[in-house]
């Protein structure tokens, strides 16, 4: 979920709008806005709030919060949107995050005569704020908090209160300092238009807004919290004339990797990070795949040993101990790593962050941080954020390797521009009646091609399996027919020999390939159906530019289908809750 508050001089309902918009990324089931003129007037509904075209007249007044949402508790319909009001309607809620002590809190209200309107576990705490308050909306907040269990970042309002309040815990916070006017909001996209100026909420600050001030209170004493410059330009942020979000961002991959591969070098840190012996990664979704790209190489090109592990299970169970533990991801908010780096310094490991968010709750929690130089990411399939790891774990590789890489990373970005007009029809055609697919890969090919399969399934909603070659025969060859496509990846190298065989096996069972080998091979493209060439170059740099195909594969895919291509159904970019 998002939240976006504003308070200040302007009319606020139509600036909360504009932000939710931008912070779509984290859910679009749902939305709705509050505002207050000696009244709290509220609309909400379900849906995206971009294609909503409701009337906000309604919404008068220079004081707002509102909300868009990715449902956990309850479906996604117009009463389960925030925000969420008390009783009386004079109290409403945003919030982003769980509460899960709230069924026990929400019996104790029913048994002192709350009402409750909703299903979901935001209601309690305008319920509970409701209970706390005689008059001093900071007050009751902060008493109302104090009951609460689980994740929260919220935005509250009051009828004839002049003040936000503002609380976090577990939840991303951040506040926009203007001039008279003050902005808050789950990450930075929505202030970028108005201001540069930010102030990152701590786990646990309370903070009471006006037009002019911020008073952050952390239990119950002042705080000052310092101002951070964000650098991050509003047109980085928006479309640039590309068709979808993702389009642009996969565009923007040769830029983004040699801006990693550069804010690296300079970064003096990192030879001093003197990286241990033994690593374990945690990371979700396409950043898991990027940590998995990671083991291989690092496994080939130096003597470490690399471990990945799915963030949502190293919770649940207790590894062997490594020396370092990494956590990646983008958005540096994903419930399931935050947890796990916490539990990894609970075991004292050593803990470093690879993410593309200055400020992100990951980068204040790990002792090192590496960032990633991707810009704001908006589409919900992660493509440029991919590469930007990427680039930082072939960094990294590279020093531990003793810069023999230097070179091959210095020119990668060239290689990447070269597969960007790249032209799919024919293998498009071939995917446009398929319902499931395989992506088959060996070596560093294989988290790639599970990658390729994430991609294609997120946003075309082909049913798409990643597989290391070698392993298709136990199994999904059952599955092979000639209704169910094979994209192979046969670069050259160790397993270029027994990747031509698979393909051959796979022909056979009456599959269709999509081969995907460098430019001038002959050989492959004689044996598959659909020929795709890239640069021949160093294995990392075919990495990269395999991966940046298979994005484009699944883009153009996607597009002809006409899908959703930014705001694939049932997603959310970032997943704050576990
Ligand atoms: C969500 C997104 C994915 C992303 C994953 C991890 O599932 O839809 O694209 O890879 O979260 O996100 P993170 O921000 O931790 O990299």
């Amino acid at each position: 979920c998002g939240i976006v508050g504003y308070i200040g001089w302007k009319e606020a309902a139509p600036l909360v709008i504009e932000g939710l918009k931008r912070l779509e990324y984290r859910g679009y089931d749902s939305f709705g806005v509050a505002t207050e003129n000696g009244d709290i007037n509220i609309i909400k509904k379900s849906g995206k709030i971009s294609e909503s075209g409701a009337d906000l007249s309604a919404l008068v007044g220079t004081i707002g919060i509102g909300h868009t949402r990715w449902a956990t508790h309850g479906v996604p319909n117009d009463c389960n949107a925030h925000p969420h009001t008390d009783c009386t309607g004079a109290i409403a809620v945003v919030h982003n995050g769980i509460i899960e002590n709230y069924a026990v809190l929400k019996r104790k209200l029913i048994e002192k005569g709350h009402r409750f309107k909703s299903e979901t576990d935001t209601e309690v705490i305008a319920h509970l704020v409701e209970e706390y308050f005689s008059g001093d909306l900071l007050a009751a907040v902060t008493a109302a908090v104090r009951h609460l269990e689980g994740s929260y970042a919220i935005l509250v309002i009051a009828k004839d209160d002049q003040r936000i309040v503002a609380a976090r815990k577990s939840s991303p916070l951040v506040l926009g300092i203007g001039d008279g006017e003050v902005l808050c909001a789950s990450d930075v996209t929505p202030l970028l238009e108005h201001t540069q100026r930010a102030v990152y909420l701590e786990d646990g600050d309370v903070a009471a807004l006006t037009a002019s001030r911020i008073d952050v209170y952390h239990d119950g004493v002042r705080v000052e919290r310092s101002i951070t410059h964000i650098d991050w330009s509003v047109d980085d942020a928006k479309k640039g004339g590309f068709e979808h979000y993702m389009l642009k961002e996969i565009y923007e991959q040769p830029e983004v990797f040699y801006n990693t591969i550069k804010a690296l070098e300079k970064d003096t840190r990192l030879p001093m990070l003197r990286i241990p012996a033994e690593i374990t990664v945690v990371a979700c979704g396409t950043s898991y795949h990027a940590a998995l790209v990671f083991r291989y190489l690092a496994q080939e090109y130096s003597s470490k040993r690399v471990s990945v592990e799915f963030a949502s299970e190293f919770k649940y169970y207790t590894p062997p101990l490594r020396d370092m533990v990494i956590a990646v991801t983008q958005s540096g908010e994903t419930a399931d790593t935050l947890t796990a780096i916490e539990k990894a310094k609970a075991r004292n490991c050593s803990t470093l962050a690879v993410t593309n968010v200055l400020g992100s709750t990951v980068s204040r929690s790990a002792d090192w941080t590496v960032f990633m130089c991707a810009g704001p990411e908006i589409s919900v399939a992660a493509t440029k954020s991919f590469t930007g790891q990427l680039a930082v774990f072939m960094g990294m590789v590279n020093v531990m390797a003793d810069g023999k890489f230097t070179e091959v990373l210095a020119h990668a970005h060239r290689s990447i521009e070269r597969v960007l007009p790249q032209e799919m029809g024919a293998a498009v055609s071939l995917l446009l009646s398929a319902t499931e697919m395989f992506y088959v890969g060996r070596g560093v090919f294989y988290p790639v091609a599970l990658e390729g399969a994430l991609k294609m399934k997120e946003i075309s909603y082909i049913h798409a399996e990643g597989y290391a070659a070698g392993e298709l025969k136990h199994g999904p060859f059952a599955l092979l027919s000639p209704e169910t496509p094979v994209v192979a990846i046969c670069t050259p190298g160790r397993t270029y020999g027994v990747m031509l065989s698979n393909v051959k096996e796979m022909k056979a069972r009456g599959a269709p390939v999509i081969g995907i080998g460098v430019e001038g091979d002959t050989e492959v493209e004689s044996i598959v159906d659909v020929f795709i060439p890239i640069p021949e170059d160093h294995q990392m740099v075919q990495a990269l530019t395999v991966s940046v195909i298979l994005q484009l594969l699944a883009y153009q895919t996607a597009n002809a289908l006409e899908r959703d291509i930014d705001k694939p159904r049932n997603l959310a970019k970032s997943v704050t809750v576990e």
